[in-house]
């Protein structure tokens, strides 16, 4: 069986003085053992973050680079991650994708690079409200995905760890329903499967992200297919702890 998986994404929110007081709260906690939980503060705070936290409470950048060092002004490196004791990083956030204009490639060489250097990824998917009502969200997420696979072997996969995100339930309060966030996990399962193998699509964790809250994530962690959570403005809030233990 999958480990269930939650992530809490920071995005650029926080100071020092408010990431310590969620640290303590995780370190409080208590936290479904089953559950591997990952949080993403921005890169200043990621050291505090590993320095302080529990240490069973894994700690992942928001992005890296795609390569390992030299004159890339602002960016960081897998490398750079793993020498401060940071196991996983975020990459492909709708966020970079649109507002920083990365385009698969460019996610898929940074993923392949992160995984080269051992660091585990968060890849993340998913379609705009546009594609959706066209009817391209398999596409879409698919050759978001395409692109990795093509970057990567088969047994790296191993280190990743899929987030679906659909643009339109990010930061909306719009949370897709049950059955179309398991409809498109189901979807990139069997893609998985024909693309790599059904060891690599059985095994995969594929997470569901946009608008997860302590009140939806019980239902959303019903589904088969739903192996965890990447969860944004809940994971700033003493909720984060309920969407972690969404299965208990
Ligand atoms: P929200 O949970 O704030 O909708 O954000 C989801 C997200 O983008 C996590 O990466």
């Amino acid at each position: 069986a999958r480990q269930f998986f939650v992530g809490g994404n920071f995005k650029m929110n926080g100071s020092v003085q408010s990431i310590k007081k969620i640290i303590s709260g995780l370190n409080e906690a208590n936290l479904d053992p089953k559950v591997e939980v990952v949080v993403a503060p921005p890169a200043l705070y990621l050291l505090l973050a590993r320095a302080e936290l529990r240490k069973e409470v894994e700690v992942a950048a928001q992005n890296v680079y795609d390569k390992n060092e030299g004159a890339f002004t602002g960016e960081i490196s897998p490398a750079q991650l793993k020498d401060s004791n940071i196991g996983w990083t975020l990459i492909g956030h709708s966020e970079r994708r649109v507002i920083l204009k990365e385009s698969d490639e460019f996610v898929a060489s940074k993923t392949k690079n992160a995984l080269d250097q051992g660091v585990r990824v968060i890849l993340c998917c998913g379609e705009s409200l546009e594609q959706r009502e066209k009817g391209e969200t398999v596409s879409v997420v698919t050759a978001q995905l395409g692109a990795v696979a093509k970057a990567i072997s088969a047994e790296q996969w191993a280190n990743v760890v899929i987030a679906y995100e659909p643009i339109w339930a990010i930061g909306t309060g719009k949370v897709a329903t049950t059955a179309q966030a398991q409809e498109v996990h189901i979807a990139l399962r069997q893609w998985l499967s024909k693309t790599i193998s059904d060891k690599v699509a059985e095994e995969t964790r594929i997470i569901y992200g946009g608008s997860v809250s302590e009140k939806n994530c019980k239902d959303l962690a019903t589904q088969p297919d739903i192996d965890g959570f990447l969860v944004g403005g809940a994971s700033l809030k003493p909720a984060f702890v309920d969407i972690v233990n969404a299965r208990l």
